[in-house]
């Protein structure tokens, strides 16, 4: 069987550097390994729709955000699909053969979509479109026939949905024509929810407390200069806590071994530079600086790219249309087997027609 990989993302903003080490990365490794045959990144703006219907000139402006980040961090055209969700109707098409299979009260026992509810406070009042995203979704990875799908935890329930689809869709049609993905979540805790810079749990536009990758030098040191620390290491000499150290969250996402050798070399690794600071002695400045050089040093490859496709947004665009056209292709492939699954090939058999049409003469 192929190995086929889908993931995406809603293009609601600009992408920061938590989606880098919990998602976009690990996304760069795969697709470089060279083990997958097929790599489907979609930028999910119709799923973003669901709760922007009312603004959809938000999502209209973040679809290049996002194209750009996807391009700049090292997605690749020549090996990724990166493709709009709009732009491929199919998918519309299968959701809709998937509203059956899926009961209401199964998309409301959904613990992503229970929380989202209560955030946005729909209350009594939930927007069907909304609801039936998870349902979306399960199009949108069946399409490609997705084997392996990377994404955060908090998609996990979406994954279950979809395999319960695929079970139910080839048991009912008695056909093998959609596939069960393997979720894929980040290999660690650190990159599964990096904070804030204020180190409050989880980095959002409406705090401030991104650090995004299009942020140029200046604005990510100034960021990495104020972020939160241990407000009862006053002195240097104090003992300083880990706990909730923003700086420290950070350099154990970020810092290798090697990054010693180069930026700070009388401390061997960060068990040493984090036992210094508990002990006493040693000053948040230099742990910024240090973090800095390293952020800087991931950041400025990925803001160099970023500049060059900057330079031909027109071409970006194009990037996105092919693509899309593609993406297209393989759904339709894959919206016939479902048809065909579930007979609606009226057209195509000949055998129906002539049936019929001998049940009404005579
Ligand atoms: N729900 C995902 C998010 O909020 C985006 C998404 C839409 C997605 N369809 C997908 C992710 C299919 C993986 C597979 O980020």
């Amino acid at each position: 069987m192929k190995k086929i990989i889908l993931t995406g993302d809603r293009p609601t903003g600009k992408l920061h550097v938590g989606h880098y080490v919990g998602s976009l990365k690990r996304r760069v490794e795969l697709q470089n390994s060279g083990e997958f045959d097929e790599i489907y990144i979609m930028i999910a703006d119709a799923q973003a729709l669901t709760d922007n219907f009312d603004n959809p000139e938000k999502v209209r402006q973040n679809i290049i955000e996002v194209a750009l980040d996807y391009l700049s961090v090292g997605l690749d055209p020549a090996k990724s699909t990166l493709f709009i969700q709009s732009m491929v109707p199919q998918l519309t098409e299968l959701s809709f053969y998937y509203m059956n299979l899926v009961t209401v009260a199964r998309v409301q026992r959904n613990p992503t979509v229970k929380s989202e509810i209560q955030m946005r406070g729909f209350g009594g009042s939930i927007p069907v479109g909304f609801f039936c995203y998870p349902i979306s979704q399960a199009a949108d990875i069946t399409a490609f026939k997705a084997t392996l799908v990377p994404v955060g935890e908090d998609q996990l329930p979406m994954l279950e949905q979809t395999k319960e689809i695929v079970r139910s869709f080839n048991r009912i049609y008695n056909c093998e024509a959609l596939v069960e993905p393997d979720i894929m979540l980040p290999d660690n805790d650190i990159c599964r929810r990096l904070p804030g810079t204020d180190g409050k749990a989880k980095m959002s536009k409406s705090l401030g407390n991104c650090i995004y990758l299009s942020d140029d030098e200046k604005t990510v040191q100034q960021k990495i200069m104020n972020m939160y620390t241990d407000p009862t290491h006053i002195k240097v000499s104090d003992p300083g806590h880990l706990e909730g150290n923003t700086v420290f969250t950070y350099l154990d996402a970020f810092s290798k071994e090697e990054d010693f050798v180069k930026y700070l070399p009388e401390y061997k690794n960060l068990d040493e530079l984090k036992e210094h600071y508990t002990r006493g002695g040693l000053g948040d400045v230099k742990i910024k600086r240090f973090l800095n050089s390293i952020m800087q040093a991931e950041l400025e490859p990925i803001r160099a790219r970023r500049k060059e496709y900057e330079k031909d947004i027109a071409a970006v665009y194009d990037i996105l249309r092919a693509d899309s056209d593609r993406a297209r292709q393989v759904a339709e492939a894959t919206l016939q087997d479902v048809k065909d699954a579930m007979k609606i090939n009226y057209f195509a058999d000949e055998e129906l027609i002539r049936a019929q049409a001998a049940k009404y003469q005579g």
